[in-house]
């Protein structure tokens, strides 16, 4: 993959560097990708008839089921070198935010700190009725469990479809997106906002944007660079390249005095 000098000299010069990232960035780690087929016994539904409030009310042994299903998948799945990259690149920037779309915890686990989590995260359970994130339930055999507060049912805690945005994390979002010089779009279909407005709202605001996907999507005729190709290539490529920008700098200074 050749990456633009351009690109490179922008992202270099960066002070504040925001990143999204979607499902294409999991895809290397073997988490199927929402626009992915579900498999297995799942092949029949479509995420969007499983992750609403509506679904788990009309069915909530399906859905609590399909989540541990998935929350077993995550287990099983290894941060890839997408994910790694990115925790790498955090150390480069004074101000470096990474926000995401996925609820698998990949971030975290290949050692990105400041995450700011737009859908929620599958390995953490929340009361359906209190909202309240519940970290131990006595084993009663039920499925989904109950709350051991108010008995009411337990769910994960992530932002199913219809349900609203975490508003903390939204904001954080957004200002994150509104005030950095380099925005970077990565391994996401940008069709679902209004995550899919951050790109958009980085361009307006002056950002230089990158989008990284081996597809198009609606964002790509506005990026000012696209890279087309697997995030797990296309980032540890980058990272290399600026850690040998910075090495040469540090040379070039110290030959200078
Ligand atoms: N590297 C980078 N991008 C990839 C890779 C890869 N290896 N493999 C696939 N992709 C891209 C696909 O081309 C697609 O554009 O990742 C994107 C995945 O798109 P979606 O499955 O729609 O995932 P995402 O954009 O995260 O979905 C947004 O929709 O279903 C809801 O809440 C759910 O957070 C999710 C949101």
């Amino acid at each position: 993959m050749t990456i633009p000098a351009e690109l490179i000299r922008q992202v270099a010069a960066a002070r504040r560097v925001t990143v999204l990232t979607g499902a294409g960035v999991s895809a290397e780690s073997g988490v199927p990708t929402f626009r992915d087929a579900q498999t297995g016994l799942w092949a029949k539904f479509k995420p969007e008839e499983l992750a609403t409030p509506r679904a788990f009310r009309r069915n909530p042994r399906l859905v609590w089921d399909w989540y541990d299903w998935r929350r077993k998948r995550v287990a099983d799945a290894q941060p890839n070198p997408a994910h790694h990259a990115l925790a790498e690149m955090e150390k480069l920037f004074p101000q470096f935010r990474l926000i995401t779309q996925n609820v698998d915890g990949l971030h975290q686990r290949a050692g990105s700190r400041n995450v700011i989590e737009l859908h929620g995260n599958i390995t953490r359970t929340k009361c359906f009725d209190e909202g309240t994130v519940i970290s131990i339930w006595p084993d009663t055999g039920d499925v989904p469990p109950k709350c051991p507060n108010c008995g009411g049912l337990l769910r994960p805690d992530v932002v199913w479809f219809e349900e609203p945005m975490p508003e903390a994390e939204m904001e954080q979002a957004m200002q994150a997106s509104t005030h950095c010089d380099v925005f970077f779009s990565i391994g996401t279909s940008t069709v679902v906002y209004p995550a899919a407005s951050l790109p958009f709202e980085a361009l307006r605001n002056g950002a230089t944007v990158v989008e990284i996907n081996p597809q198009p999507t609606p964002f790509t005729s506005e990026a000012h660079h696209v890279l087309t190709g697997p995030a797990g290539i296309v980032l540890p490529q980058l990272l290399a390249i600026l850690k040998n920008n910075r090495k040469n700098q540090r040379l070039r200074k110290t030959s200078f005095i």
